[in-house]
């Protein structure tokens, strides 16, 4: 590996100056906005990638101690089983007038490791595979209303939320979203509960009586459930007779062989997959009971892009590898040496520092009144180290132990320098650029 420190990001900064000038916003994803890690000094671009390590366009090669392609990369980039699978699919012909045959194949591992699934749909991202199972579940209880818990994408049906009030979407993973362009007849129909606030959700059901159709939620994602919680939310939709949908497309395939809800103990009606299952190519999947799923049949829910053979071929292959290689073990053993790495640094440090998070999708927070300025001062020191670098971290099969101590014994370095600096007093001007900003705002230049 060639660690370059004091690294010039200059052509992908330059590149993403263009972007903005072509692309509204930049990127297709919110969370690989520059801006959300190193304002005018992350690398924004990529040459290639193996395993943990990425080159960016100016030459640079980091060690990916950050996002794995936002959770995508689960098992290290351009994973060899995987990558093998997908050329030969390729040089088989990736799209025909007829179907891929691994559709079926897919379909039934799926339902092998969710037994009270029956049937599978497709699609080839997150947002949209959560589109098409909302609808599904309104075709299926013919009612229009939604009680839901966290970030579910970029849909109608889930912005809709900020018709109502424009804060709804606040404290659910992902605040400021604006529900511009979303037809204005959605208000009233997305309500938003907290997780483990069963009390929400029960005066919701409550306040519309007749009227919810559906229930969306992540089984889990930071808090564990309160004791109960999961099961008295199955049992009340069960009651009103609502579609359950857990949103599996982030926690999916990171923590078992499939939904995180496996390890819960509490089935959903509809389960949605996305993200990990393909290793970064393209694929999404809805599984569901025979019961609510056939109700696909009764509305047009069609797209030529998901018949496409690499998505399902990347799924199969990678899937298989999770099984194989008990992958989910080995992020959750990564993922703990993290978090007592971060907290051993933080405690010799002096940083007062929180960890949280499942062990495969760790995260920690500076505790300080100014934490999106020494969160960039972390990004910025350790990009000079040779690492991509963020208070959050997706661990990945590629990642071994001996990336977790060489990463911590730059992060312990990179903490006593913030931690010099909050002393001093002077840790924003120890900045190169401006500071990132999080969350959902328009770009202006
Ligand atoms: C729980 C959850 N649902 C849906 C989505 C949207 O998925 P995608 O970005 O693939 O559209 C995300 C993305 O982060 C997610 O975490």
């Amino acid at each position: 590996m060639t660690v370059n420190l004091k690294p010039s990001t200059a052509k992908g900064q330059a590149l993403y100056r263009r972007a903005k000038t072509l692309i509204p916003g930049g990127t297709q994803l919110l969370s690989k906005r520059p801006e959300m890690f190193l304002p005018e000094q992350w690398p924004s671009y990529y040459s290639k990638a193996r395993g943990v390590e990425v080159t960016d366009v100016d030459g640079n090669t980091y060690v990916d101690m950050s996002m794995m392609a936002i959770g995508a990369c689960v098992l290290g980039y351009a994973d060899p089983d995987v990558d093998a699978a997908v050329k030969a699919a390729i040089d088989a012909g990736s799209a025909t007038t007829l179907n891929a045959p691994e559709e079926v194949e897919l379909a039934e591992l799926l339902c092998e490791l969710h037994p009270w699934a029956q049937m599978v749909r497709y699609a080839r991202s997150g947002g949209e595979a959560m589109m098409l199972a909302v609808r599904v579940a309104r075709a299926h209880t013919r009612r229009d209303k939604i009680a839901f818990s966290g970030y579910h994408g970029w849909g109608d049906w889930y912005l809709a939320a900020n018709l109502a009030d424009e804060r709804a979407l606040d404290g659910q993973l992902m605040p400021g979203l604006d529900p511009a362009g979303v037809p204005r007849g959605l208000k009233g129909t997305a309500l938003p509960f907290h997780y483990n606030r069963l009390d929400q959700l029960k005066a919701i059901v409550d306040a519309n009586r007749g009227e919810i159709g559906l229930v969306v939620m992540e089984p889990r994602r930071g808090d564990a459930p309160e004791p109960g919680f999961l099961e008295a939310v199955r049992d009340l939709a069960t009651e009103i007779g609502a579609v359950l949908i857990f949103d599996e497309v982030t926690t999916g395939f990171r923590m078992t062989d499939g939904g995180i809800h496996k390890l819960l103990g509490v089935n959903p009606d509809i389960a949605v997959f996305a993200k990990a299952m393909a290793n970064g190519y393209p694929m999404a999947a809805v599984i569901g009971t025979s019961t609510v799923m056939e109700a696909a049949q009764s509305t047009f829910i069609s797209s030529t892009n998901w018949t496409e053979r690499v998505g399902t071929v990347a799924a199969l292959a990678t899937i298989r590898k999770c099984r194989r290689a008990c992958v989910a073990d080995h992020l959750i053993r990564i993922g703990e040496l993290t978090f007592a790495g971060w907290k051993k640094a933080a405690a010799k440090t002096g940083i007062a520092l929180h960890t949280e998070g499942l062990p495969s999708l760790t995260h920690f927070v500076f505790e300080h009144s100014d934490e999106p300025t020494l969160t960039t001062l972390f990004t910025q020191d350790m990009l000079e180290r040779g690492y991509l670098a963020y208070s959050q971290f997706k661990p990945s099969f590629a990642h071994q132990p001996s990336h977790v101590e060489a990463y911590m014994k730059a992060v312990e370095s990179s903490f006593a320098a913030i931690a010099d600096a909050i002393r001093a007093g002077d840790y924003a001007s120890r900045l190169k650029g401006p500071s990132a900003r999080r969350g959902f705002y328009r770009l202006t230049s």
